[in-house]
């Protein structure tokens, strides 16, 4: 008898992820593809987008290459990184590599998109603030500075969408990564012709709207060709990366959260009605299934400060693994004896918005080893999440646990640290592919498998592991969490006067 099963596929920034997962919640296979990226210019990050199509070949071919023949794949699709700009003409060739979400080139064209839309604009057309990862602003400079290719320019999509339209031939987006445009209306639920004709960008640009769990295209001749599936499987509208890791870990209705410790970090609180901070610290984007939505805080340097600190800094390629630095840190009493860091090493989105922040050490004294200074580095990242925690709380949000997803949750050490600083209890959800996992449920939706994400969720997750947060730490980490506060508020202007840089 057959097996039916789905392929979920995940757009990263550093690898392409497939895996294929059966109807029962299996996952039967997998693949990757490493990404590099390339950083022309200092806070520039681009890609290409051929480079996606050809890792997700080679990600699908390996994961359906051991597979049984009684597999069936009934649907594919795809999650991906958010906000990055891939720009096609109109022959529907790329016309330059990607802008990716970690660029920080745009700041003059935030700062255009607030004079010109107004912050109380901004926040009722799309409820989310002009900052430099989000794509209109690099709409903008590409218009700005690259007037030549702007001219070319016919439509845009996002990471996944691209890599959905080689399979399919369709271009589309879907509402989840259309939020992370600021040309997109949450509440309406479709794109803001007022925001265009603010901006001056011709609508005709914007890509199609299909549902997530839509069936959005098929594969090509040419594409099963290329990736080892049948022409004529269906293909699901798929997600924003951070909306498929929440779907991917049952986090689908209010009440539930998500922490994700990958190369950046975020916090995703589930929302049924569309709700903004008025501040716009955190972003209010529409989750990938129908009728929800859900608040968001993005640390950009969360696994990548850890990683920076490992490779730059605490031994290089020779010196100690992720492992035993964090074993080693773990022995150091919290609070890392008086050491903070700030992880703002690409500047920071939340709660600062601040293009020109840097990481900092502060506090370093002689007493101080390689330890503390690792424990420090877990510590600022965890307390970064719990800003946009916080952030949340006055939005209703008070989670009695947590699910946290990416390469920091498969540590022990760091989960207990984060659990203690974030107050609340942190799950981890088998499978427990995130991103991957969230898309093939999308396509098990969009197959007519499950009839919400929600159900697909009941029927394919179970918790592995809870780590419950030590109440014995809160005093030294609120004493902590206060002093690390208060360093952004005591180098704002000396971020901004440029120094360092
Ligand atoms: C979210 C964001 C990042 C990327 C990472 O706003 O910029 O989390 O989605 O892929």
């Amino acid at each position: 008898m057959a097996t039916q099963a789905f392929i979920g596929i995940d757009v990263g920034t550093s690898s392409i992820k497939a895996i294929v997962v059966s109807a029962a919640g299996a996952v039967l296979s997998g693949g990757e593809a490493p990404l590099t990226v390339s950083v022309p210019e200092a806070g520039w990050a681009e890609q290409t987008p051929e480079d996606w199509w050809q890792g997700t070949v080679s990600a699908v071919n390996a994961a359906v290459a051991g597979l049984d023949s009684s597999v069936e794949i009934k649907a594919i699709s795809l999650s991906g990184q958010m906000h990055s700009l891939v720009a096609l003409d109109r022959e529907r060739r790329v016309i330059r590599p990607a802008i990716l979400w970690n660029d920080v080139r745009t700041s003059e064209q935030c700062a255009f998109i607030r004079n010109r839309v107004g912050d109380h604009k901004l926040r009722q057309l799309c409820g989310n603030p002009a900052v430099e990862g989000f794509t209109a602003t690099k709409l903008l400079w590409m218009r700005q500075h690259e007037p030549a290719n702007f001219e070319r320019l016919r439509k845009f999509v996002l990471a996944k969408d691209y890599v959905r339209f080689r399979m399919t031939g369709e271009l589309a987006t879907e509402p989840s990564d259309a939020s992370g445009t600021l040309l997109f209306d949450i509440v309406r639920g479709d794109w803001s012709a007022e925001m265009c004709a603010l901006l001056e960008l011709d609508s005709a640009i914007l890509p199609p709207l299909v549902g997530s769990s839509a069936i959005a295209g098929t594969v090509t001749a040419d594409g099963a060709r290329q990736l080892g599936v049948a022409a004529g499987t269906p293909v699901a509208g798929g997600g924003a990366d951070n909306a498929c890791a929440a779907t991917g870990s049952g986090v689908v209705s209010p009440g539930t959260l998500l922490v994700t410790i990958g190369t950046s970090g975020a916090v995703v609180a589930p929302i049924s009605r569309p709700a903004t901070d008025p501040a716009m610290r955190i972003h209010s984007m529409a989750h990938a299934a129908p009728a929800l939505w859900y608040l968001m805080g993005v640390v950009l340097s969360a696994g990548a400060a850890l990683a920076w600190w490992k490779n730059s800094l605490a031994g290089e390629a020779n010196g100690p693994g992720f492992d035993e630095l964090v074993e080693a840190a773990s022995k150091v009493p919290p609070g890392s004896a008086g050491l903070t860091l700030l992880p703002y090493l690409t500047g920071e989105r939340t709660p600062h918005a601040d293009a020109v922040a840097r990481g900092v050490f502060a506090g370093l004294h002689a007493g101080h080893s390689r330890a503390h200074m690792t424990r420090s580095v877990l510590e600022g990242v965890s307390f970064a999440l719990r800003d946009s925690l916080e952030l949340m709380k006055p939005l209703d949000v008070s989670p009695e646990s947590a699910v946290a997803v990416g390469g920091g949750a498969r540590s022990g050490a760091w989960l207990q640290i984060m659990a203690d600083i974030l107050g609340v209890p942190l799950k981890t959800v088998g499978p427990g592919e995130g991103a991957p996992l969230g898309a093939a449920m999308l396509a098990a939706v969009g197959a007519g498998s499950f009839d919400t994400v929600a159900d697909a969720g009941a029927a394919w997750l179970t918790t592995r592991g809870q780590t419950d947060p030590d109440p014995g730490k809160a005093a030294v980490y609120a004493e902590s969490y206060e002093r690390y506060r208060s360093l952004y508020v005591a180098l704002r202007e000396w971020f901004a006067a440029g120094v360092g840089r």
